[in-house]
């Protein structure tokens, strides 16, 4: 099969080199020029990303962000094919400040940015994506976006990557040499100067130049009173095929719900966003794909972080067992506990980087309100770290990685 038959590369609002072929269809395929002439580097600095986000299926979007307002020519490789596009451009003022100039980490500064988007759509499957950015320092990378439902594929749980370990942590998942990053939300944390959006970026930049990264919202991306519209919407706006704050995608043999745990609506049954996540996990099981659940917020703990309320808990265990889901993520505590009820498992890794607490605070108020509830519980740790979830030959296998290096967590279970 020609691949570059399949192959339709677009941006959306800048005009393609005609001899790209424009926005042709897969009904109307048209081959690509193999060798265009080579792109003068543009002067900018990228002060954000890139990273590679899955909008559907053979879908992705490439986006980054530099302090100038310029278009950018990238160079894209889809296996044997090149083609080069300009950047969709949208600069906006940005308030949000913070951080503080002796500090370790680098301060999110207030003015103009601009961000960069292309569209790569009709990636075959199985296909490798490379990109290089036409900019000083050439930043680039790949991944692969859009694997078989029968390949194996490494996934990597982080979330709450605040100082002072998140770089460290990035590092051990990088070792994972995941396809996929999950970030479970809480970026930076406006309670410390340290943390900030662009040392956030700086951490994960490793990473996310060899992976694919769909992000959840944490309550912390509610800090700043711009912080949720010019740092988070702005720059993760338009994940799946979402316009809300939280979406779904397939990546190979699973199919990952990334919820909204903070907005409310989740905790009604009969909401919108449980109403989606409802049909999408019909439609997932329905395609023989691997069900995932993640969101920020968990439903299950014995730190600080735990709920008198269930309500939360009840919607996601009721959709959870309806759809036959074995795996549900969460972050926001600073640490890593797993809780396993009725055989599902729900994950909980807030360990990306921030100072970790006591997982057993609320053990006495949790026993007193729901006696027995702690039994539930089979692995707490307090240490920093990340999940690795693996799917091949039939069975997820799921690691839990601390910032040593170790694994001091691992289950698995069979896929059907
Ligand atoms: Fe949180």
């Amino acid at each position: 099969m020609n691949r570059r038959a399949f192959l339709h590369l677009s941006a959306s609002s800048v005009a393609l080199p005609s001899a790209l072929g424009g926005c042709g269809g897969a009904e109307d395929p048209k081959p690509l020029v193999e060798s265009p002439p080579e792109a003068e580097l543009v002067e900018a600095t990228v002060s954000k990303g890139p990273w590679v986000t899955i909008l559907g299926p053979g879908t992705v979007r490439l986006r980054f962000e530099t302090f100038e307002d310029v278009a950018v020519p990238v160079v894209i490789h889809v296996d044997d094919t090149r083609s080069e596009l300009v950047t969709t451009t949208s600069t906006t003022n940005v308030a949000w400040a913070w951080g503080y100039e002796d500090a370790p980490t680098e301060e999110d500064l207030p003015g103009e940015y601009t961000l960069h988007d292309i569209i790569i759509d009709g990636i075959p499957t199985g296909a490798t994506l490379e990109w290089e950015v036409q900019v000083t320092g050439l930043p680039a990378g790949s991944c692969r976006p859009n694997p078989a439902p029968s390949d194996p594929i490494t996934v990597c749980w982080i979330a709450d990557t605040m100082y002072p370990k998140s770089e460290s942590v990035a590092a051990n998942a990088l070792l994972m040499a995941p396809d996929l990053l999950l970030h479970g939300g809480d970026f930076q944390y406006s309670s410390s100067p340290t943390d900030t959006w662009t040392s956030m970026f700086a951490n994960l930049a490793p990473l996310l130049r060899s992976t694919v990264f769909q992000v959840c919202i944490g309550n912390h991306e509610f800090d700043g009173d711009v912080e949720t519209s010019q740092m988070y919407d702005r720059l993760f706006s338009g994940q799946g095929s979402s316009d809300e704050r939280w979406h779904a995608f397939t990546y190979g043999p699973v199919h990952i719900l990334m919820l909204d745990s903070e907005s409310g609506d989740l905790t009604d049954p009969a909401g919108a966003q449980a109403a989606w996540a409802d049909s999408a996990l019909s439609a997932a099981v329905a395609e023989g794909l691997i069900p995932i659940i993640a969101f920020h917020r968990p439903t299950y703990s014995l730190s600080k972080h735990w709920r008198s309320d269930t309500t939360l808990r009840d919607t996601i265990h009721e959709l959870a067992v309806r759809h036959g889901v074995q795996i549900v993520f969460s972050g926001h505590v600073h640490g890593y506990e797993r809780f396993v009820v009725d055989g599902i498992h729900y994950v909980v890794d807030g360990g990306g980087g921030a100072l970790t607490y006591d997982l057993e605070e609320a053990f006495e108020e949790v026993e007193e309100l729901r006696p027995g509830e702690s039994d539930l519980r089979q692995v707490a740790e307090r240490t920093h770290g990340c999940v690795e979830l693996i799917v091949d030959a039939g069975s997820v296998f799921v690691n839990r990685i601390n910032e040593d290096g170790e694994t001091t967590d691992s289950f698995s279970f069979p896929t059907g």
